[in-house]
């Protein structure tokens, strides 16, 4: 019976054309993959949107199919043109412009479309605790499997019970205990990043270098010897692999979000899957080797991965039963997300801290204040590291301000209620921690500000009775590396305050942006200053840097020039010393003693030409106290109270005590203008704003009730590309001011003085001018009758002038012996520039265009050597003292030094004269010389110019 019901439908089924049944299977499947695509991005939404809408939820209206993907490209795109003002901390609009026109449009529970998955932003601190806390487990992650494979989504990936033995395992690792243990190696990486950049300090004791890859590089480095310490090598092999995986996610972010786009055989997944094959195979390798170690009996090692496998043993042991741990593969997962949940996250935490550090020097000051007190220049310890209340609190505020991870992000996983809405499956909610963080209601109207003294009493203190700092997450996934990334963050900035005075350099550009974790997006270029230390007490400071300088210091005692000239570009800032060829090896070098010096090889032994410090009673660091400065342009420096300032005790300094230095002699007020003080070495403790010109930079510090000074300078001759501008301005105390002779590291400081009206100020000053001016005209031609006459002599003070700074050595004329006897070929660069028609081949140094010696050589040789005598001393001197004068100094630089006559010689020949002086030969520095010699000299492989720099740490 079956048969024949049966038996004509099989032949209909056979007398169809197989072809006609798979396309018609074809069609279903299209029909149903068709379906499901149409119910993905069209039904479903537009459901979700009416069930969101219905409850009151105001926001974007869906778009198929991208939703506001595209607006959030474009916003972003649009922000990250406009860099924000430096110390500027209001950063949300810049970071994350479509959130913050959604909430700004539609409130702080605002819909909005990732694709086709509504999402809901809700700005609320307790709404954050109650869906981070996950009671009925309605909460999950977002799922980029794909993309987990290859990064490893480890504890921070999975979910339910999977989640609850890996994190039962892998918390014993991070306890406090353990992480004592780990210190050593944190201390050890962040040396070797301390002593690297010590040695690219410059000789003035700059450098400006972009910290953000350093610190990378350095928490990169702290994972790799924390996870797998003895296996080091191979660790940052990992850490290579997986920065460079990192990058190209960063890259490809965009497509990678796309379902299936990871299988593609596209270049990117081809590299990527090739990456974390080498990685894993490395991961299996050390594993492997430490768990037969650990079945040989070894002893446990101290790093990550010894008290993971440790903790991952006794989960095994404990219940009886393998399998109740994690397998190898589960293990490999969990180190790739140490790398990634670890090192970049906490790279941008010490990033930030020291932008931000660098724009407020004040916390800066106070930060290392407490690093010395507890650990002085000894290496910081678990304990002091514990009782860092200060540092604590920037830590804090930065990471309040500058959160690495901007928002917390679950998806609805049943239908759940929370905040008064009921929400269905499958909606995104996101929890922006930038924004709860930057919320005037919880934290006040000073929100913006960077205060860490919020801190003061703890975190649930700190804001409006709500608790609202979720920089590490909340509830059970809470980051289970918090306290090693403090620890680890505590532990460098200890170091780098030990060693280092930093500010944000002139080519930073305040720039945050979201990729992952909240970047500086143009880098984060610092400006390294090193002090010398005394112990806990800095020694001396240089000047800031006023642009580009070229020095020539007479070494008396060698007689030979050395030239000192900094240069800056756009990769680097250095110094190069340059010695004449035959002058003895030099070498710089900081002493023990805190000294600078500049060192010549002599007698077989190295002999101080220069040093700085240079006279320790004025120059050591704010040694005339706050408000006082050391007046250098006295024959005996002394201490002095800025103008509108008078010690503050005078009993005190009168006595030659200055610590308490000076006070004001009436409150300063906004109107207060301000008066200029040309050469001064400006103080330290000082604000950078970066872009403005003069004038601004003058509005900058006047609409600023309390700065109390400003200095600007364009760098522009010393910088290609970038912000040229160099303005500082100053609040609070003035520290370590200098009055100096007008040299490469002296400015302008305009301070700001009671009583001194803005307005006023101007309207006299505009007299003054007009006053000048009248007087100006009218004496001109005085002057310029003087000028003519004393031409010899204004040139060699201004020389002296030029010449004489920063260094001295007891041989120098000037200290003690008379100056004017001297004057030295000491050339501004200004001067070196016109007169070698801007270093034509044409002019070159003793060929021509420049070069006294080559002119008093070539008008003796002419026989015009009357014609060197300067009229302005014809008066007083007889011709036959000064050709006489002449003779003798060219005999004295001869270019054979054996030609050259014996000191007792000269002064026998100038005091009693001599018809017998043989003549000069040529001179040295002269341009001639023979291709022989010339030859013989490349050949030769010598050192004479090559300096040798020690850095050396004072204790
Ligand atoms: C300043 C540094 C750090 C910040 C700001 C940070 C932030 C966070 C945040 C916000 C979460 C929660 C994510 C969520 O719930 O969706 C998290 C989770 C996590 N973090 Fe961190 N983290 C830091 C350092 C570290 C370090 C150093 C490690 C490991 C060496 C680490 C490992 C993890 C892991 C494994 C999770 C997942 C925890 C779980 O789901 O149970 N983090 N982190």
């Amino acid at each position: 019976m079956k048969t024949m019901v049966l038996g004509p439908t099989f032949e209909a089924v056979a007398s169809v054309p197989w072809s006609f049944v798979a396309y018609g299977v074809l069609s279903l499947a299209l029909l149903w993959q068709a379906g499901r695509l149409l119910n993905q991005l069209w039904w479903r939404p537009r459901r979700l949107e009416r069930v969101l809408r219905s409850q009151g939820l105001r926001g974007t209206l869906y778009r198929f199919p991208a939703g506001d993907l595209g607006d959030y490209a474009r916003l972003n795109k649009e922000a990250w043109l406009k860099p924000l003002p430096l110390r500027c901390h209001d950063i949300s609009a810049r970071v994350a412009p479509f959130l913050d026109k959604n909430v700004r449009e539609h409130g702080k529970t605002a819909l909005s479309w990732f694709g086709p998955t509504p999402k809901v932003t809700i700005i609320d601190a307790e709404v954050t605790k109650d869906v981070m806390s996950n009671k009925f487990g309605h909460f999950e992650k977002l799922k980029f499997p794909e993309l987990a494979k290859l990064l490893g989504g480890g504890l921070a990936g999975h979910e339910g019970e999977k989640w609850v033995k890996h994190r039962r395992i892998l918390n014993p690792a991070f306890h406090l205990e353990k992480l004592k243990r780990m210190l050593p190696a944190f201390s050890s990486c962040c040396e070797d990043m301390v002593s690297r950049w010590v040695e690219l300090l410059g000789t003035d004791g700059y450098c400006e270098l972009d910290v953000w890859p350093e610190l990378q590089d350095l928490t990169g480095d702290v994972i790799s010897r924390t996870a797998f310490s003895s296996s080091y090598q191979e660790g940052r092999r990992i850490f290579k692999l997986q920065a460079e995986q990192a990058e190209r996610v960063i890259s490809n972010m965009g497509k990678m979000i796309i379902p299936g786009y990871m299988s593609l055989p596209t270049e990117n997944n081809r590299k990527m899957r090739q990456a974390n094959k080498e990685l894993e195979s490395i991961l299996r390798d050390i594993i492997g080797r430490r768990v037969e170690a650990m079945r040989q009996g070894e002893g446990i090692k101290d790093d990550l991965l010894g008290m993971l496998l440790e903790s991952n043993m006794s989960e095994t042991d404990g219940d009886g039963q393998a399998g109740m741990g994690m397998t190898i593969e589960e293990v490999i997962d969990e180190c790739k997300v140490f790398y990634f949940a670890g090192m970049e996250t906490t790279s941008v935490l010490l990033t930030w801290t020291m932008i931000v550090l660098g724009m407020h020097p004040e916390w800066q000051d106070r930060a290392r204040e407490e690093v010395l007190s507890l650990f002085g220049k000894d290496k910081p310890d678990y304990e002091g590291l514990s009782r860092l209340k200060m540092m604590t609190m920037i830590l804090y505020e930065v990471l309040r301000l500058y959160p690495p991870g901007t928002l917390l992000v679950r998806k609805t996983y049943k239908e759940m209620e929370i905040g008064g809405v009921t929400y269905p499956a499958s909606v995104m909610i996101e929890l922006p921690v930038l924004f709860l963080h930057h919320d005037p209601d919880i934290w006040g109207n000073d929100v913006h500000e960077f205060r860490p003294d919020r801190f003061a009493d703890g975190i649930s203190k700190a804001s409006n009775g709500t608790l609202a700092f979720f920089p590490f997450g909340w509830g059970p996934r809470i980051c289970i590396g918090q306290n090693f990334a403090l620890f680890e963050a505590k532990m460098v900035l200890s170091m780098i305050l030990q060693r280092f005075e930093f500010e944000v350099a002139s080519s930073y550009t305040h720039a945050p942006h979201t990729v992952m974790a909240m970047h500086p997006m143009h880098g984060a270029q610092i400006k390294l200053k090193i002090f010398i230390w005394n112990g806990m007490l800095p020694v001396a400071r240089s000047g800031p840097w006023t642009g580009l300088m070229v020095e020539g210091q007479f070494l008396n005692n060698t007689s030979v020039i050395y030239y000192r000239s900094v240069i800056s570009n756009e990769e680097e800032i250095y110094a190069t010393y340059s010695l004449p060829d035959g002058a003895a090896p030099t070498r710089t070098q900081l002493t023990y003693n805190g000294e600078y010096q500049v060192e010549s090889w002599r007698s077989s032994q190295w002999t101080i030409l220069a040093k700085w410090p240079n006279n320790k009673g004025c120059n050591l660091y704010g040694y005339c106290g706050p408000n006082g400065y050391c007046d250098n342009t006295l024959a005996y420096p002394m201490c002095n109270c800025l103008n509108g300032f008078q010690p503050t005790s005078l009993e005190e300094w009168n006595k030659g005590r200055f610590t308490q230095g000076c006070r004001r002699k009436e409150a300063l007020g906004c109107d207060d203008g301000f008066l200029s003080l040309p050469g001064m070495k400006s103080p330290d403790k000082f604000i950078l704003v970066a872009n403005r010109s003069f004038t601004e930079c003058a509005a900058e510090c006047s609409s600023n009730c309390s700065c109390v000074a400003y200095a600007y300078a364009n760098l522009s001759t010393s910088r290609i590309k970038g912000d040229p501008t160099r303005c500082l301005v100053w609040t609070g105390d003035l520290i370590d001011t200098e009055k100096r002779e007008d040299d490469g590291f002296s400015e302008t400081l305009y301070l700001r003085i009671a009583g001194l009206d803005a307005g006023t100020w101007k309207k006299t000053r505009a007299l003054k001018i007009a006053l000048l001016t009248v007087l100006v005209s009218s004496i001109l031609s005085g002057i310029f009758l003087a000028c003519y006459k004393f031409k010899g002599t204004m040139k060699r003070t201004r020389r002296k002038k030029l010449l004489f700074y920063g260094m001295s050595t007891s041989e120098e004329p000037g200290e003690g012996n008379s100056a004017q006897d001297f004057e030295f070929p000491f050339f501004s660069l200004d001067d070196i520039v016109a007169a070698t028609n801007n270093f034509s081949e044409a002019c070159k140094i003793g060929q021509g265009g420049f070069g006294k010696v080559y002119k008093v050589w070539n008008m003796w040789n002419e026989g015009k050597s009357k014609d060197l005598a300067d009229p302005s001393i014809a008066d007083t001197s007889l011709l036959d003292e000064v050709l006489l004068c002449n003779h003798i100094a060219l005999l004295c630089i001869q270019e054979n030094p054996d030609e050259r006559p014996l000191m007792s010689s000269v002064v026998f020949a100038l005091e009693n004269g001599s018809n017998t002086l043989p003549a000069p030969n040529q001179p040295a520095y002269f341009g001639q010389r023979s291709n022989e010699m010339m030859q013989l000299r490349e050949n030769i492989q010598n050192s004479i110019n090559i300096v040798t720099m020690t850095a050396v740490e004072g204790r």
